[in-house]
């Protein structure tokens, strides 16, 4: 298992990076103090968008020492996740809703000695999670709808946080969708954990401001949302 040094972890989301340099990108987070890459697993069916395959997760670790955070948006999970734990996830989460046996599943990505979480859609309840508890490593909150960067964050779903950390003390909760500089102190007074985050660090403003230095713009942007 992997061990999580200090809160909060602050986790670039590559779905804003630019898919025509990723691995510069990647190793610019990682230079600028990231402490985890999520990668969004869409599949054009349980969400309507297509990003990543195992492929591309395996050619990601190649290039990084960050742990990665594999984010399932698929309808069939079970099928798909020892594909992704064989390219390299550290993490793995997938919506519940999507697997009859979810409960199981859990068991077998801790049993590969990886975290393993549920994510809740912002219409999902925080109850779902309980009879997962003796499984579940993380909790994957989702403040916007699934299948796209760049939305608005949806503020209601900070509410979930207390009961879940009621639950269990010490379950990890994980924040996902419209995430910036200035939500985030508040998301971290709640405690929050894991903040990620894609247009707020690999945003178009930014790149533009970016001129020669992009690791100095994204160490601008982690430190920003960190509270530093
Ligand atoms: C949306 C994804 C998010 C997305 C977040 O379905 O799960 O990880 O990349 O992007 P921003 O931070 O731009 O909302
Ligand atoms: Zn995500």
């Amino acid at each position: 298992m992997t061990s999580v040094s200090s809160y909060p972890l602050i986790a670039p989301s590559l779905l804003a990076a630019d898919p025509l340099c990723l691995g510069e990108e990647i190793k610019a987070v990682e230079a600028a103090g990231a402490d985890l890459l999520h990668i969004d697993i869409m599949d054009g069916h349980y969400v309507p968008n297509l990003t990543f395959g195992p492929q591309h997760v395996k050619a990601m670790k190649s290039v990084t020492n960050l742990r990665l955070d594999i984010h399932l948006m698929v309808s069939s999970p079970a099928v798909v996740t020892p594909w992704f734990i064989d390219a390299g996830a550290d993490w793995v989460s997938f919506h519940p809703e999507t697997e009859a046996h979810p409960y199981r599943l859990l068991q077998y990505i801790q049993s590969r000695g990886v975290r393993a979480g549920v994510v809740l859609n912002p219409g999902s309840p925080w109850q779902i999670v309980e009879p997962l508890l003796p499984v579940l490593d993380f909790v994957l909150l989702m403040s916007v709808n699934p299948g796209f960067g760049g939305q608005q964050f949806i503020p209601r779903v900070v509410s979930k946080v207390a009961p879940l950390l009621a639950l269990k003390p010490d379950l990890i909760i994980e924040i996902d969708g419209g995430v910036n500089s200035e939500n985030a102190p508040d998301l971290i007074k709640k405690g929050v954990h894991v903040l990620v985050a894609g247009s707020s660090i690999f945003g178009q403003k930014e790149r533009i401001a970016l001129k020669s230095d992009r690791t100095e713009t994204y160490r601008a942007a982690i430190n920003a949302i960190r509270g530093q």
